[in-house]
């Protein structure tokens, strides 16, 4: 049977031919499928005498099995192939040197509320907190900022549904922080606040660090001495001066501007400051006549400024790595 042997030489070369699964399934039903040919060889047995028959029927029975294991080892191989293939894929190399993270650093402003913040605790305030979107009576009316009071149209601000606003100052901490604790209080309370105002030294969104101490004596004298030393320890310089102008709050009386001195002769405002207004103290609670203390609502955004010697506001703003990088 000299066909058989054909067969199955040629069965055997095109199983180890193929290279994936698929192939070698098409391979196997050319010779074990419906019309295949070892398939039609056994059709064929029919056409054989009786006595023929049995032997010839056992031969290809044989082969049959013989293709079968083929193609099992054949199949085993393939998938042992692919396996191998799929984990060199996937090795890791250990060698490799590792691609780390990028360290990041702290954005200059917030080094300069860390400072601040560092610097106030040395001087024994405390950190307080509030909200970014503030009821009316918070950010306006409690400040002794009714309604159509005309310094309400000094801090234009994004108005929310519902009568909230975006915090124009970080004041409303003050009365937050007033309702809820009784004297003697001595906070900062650093924050972002809003307003409608946009060019090199204003941007709509910028920071303020508040400032409150209320007790039995703390005077404008007091308020003097903690924000000058405040200023010349911030910038490193016993010498820095520090002026303060007359101004108007409602929520502070009598107001001062704070400016400290800088280049040849100039002057630049940093912060509003005051003694707490009675009306305020009495919004909240605490009676004037037993307590009295200063408030203060600095920029540290401009102190940042001129700490590093920047001159637009808004580079802090753009988040440009090759700026943010200089201060790492
Ligand atoms: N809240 C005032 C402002 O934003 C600053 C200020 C705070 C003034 C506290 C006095 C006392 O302009």
């Amino acid at each position: 049977m000299t066909d058989l042997a054909t067969i199955l030489a040629s069965a055997r070369a095109e199983f180890a031919a193929c290279t994936d699964a698929a192939a070698l399934e098409n391979a196997k039903a050319r010779y074990l499928g419906k019309a295949g040919a070892l398939t039609e060889l056994l059709k064929g047995l029919a056409q054989l005498s009786a006595t023929d028959r049995p032997a010839a029927g056992a031969a290809i029975n044989d082969a049959k099995r013989e293709l079968e294991s083929a193609l099992a080892a054949r199949r085993a191989a393939l998938a042992d192939a692919k396996l191998a293939a799929q984990l060199a894929a996937d090795a890791l190399d250990v060698s490799l040197p590792g691609r780390g993270r990028g360290a990041g650093t702290l954005h200059p402003l917030s080094r300069v509320l860390e400072r601040f913040e560092s610097l106030f605790r040395s001087l024994g305030f405390a950190v307080a907190d509030g909200p970014e979107i503030e009821d009316d009576f918070h950010n306006f009316t409690a400040l002794n900022t009714p309604e159509n009071h005309p310094a309400r149209s000094m801090q234009d601000t994004f108005y929310v549904e519902g009568g909230m606003v975006l915090r124009t100052h970080t004041s409303p901490i003050q009365v937050r922080y007033m309702e809820t604790h009784a004297p003697p209080i001595k906070i900062i309370a650093p924050g972002r606040v809003y307003r409608v105002d946009s060019d090199a030294t204003h941007s709509p969104m910028f920071h303020q660090v508040e400032g409150l101490w209320i007790d039995r004596d703390v005077s404008f004298a007091d308020l003097k001495g903690v924000l000058t030393e405040f200023l010349r320890r911030f910038f490193e310089r016993d010498d820095l001066k520090v002026r303060f102008r007359p101004s108007f709050f409602p929520f502070t009386e009598p107001s001062a501007e704070i400016d400290m001195a800088f280049g040849d002769g100039g002057w630049l405002e940093i912060a509003g400051s005051g003694q707490v207004h009675p009306n305020v103290l009495r919004a909240v609670g605490i009676d004037p006549e037993q307590y009295q203390g200063f408030a203060f609502g600095m920029g540290p955004d401009r102190l940042a400024m001129l700490r590093y010697g920047v001159n637009d506001l808004r580079l802090f703003y753009e988040n440009d790595l090759r700026f943010l990088r200089q201060f790492a």
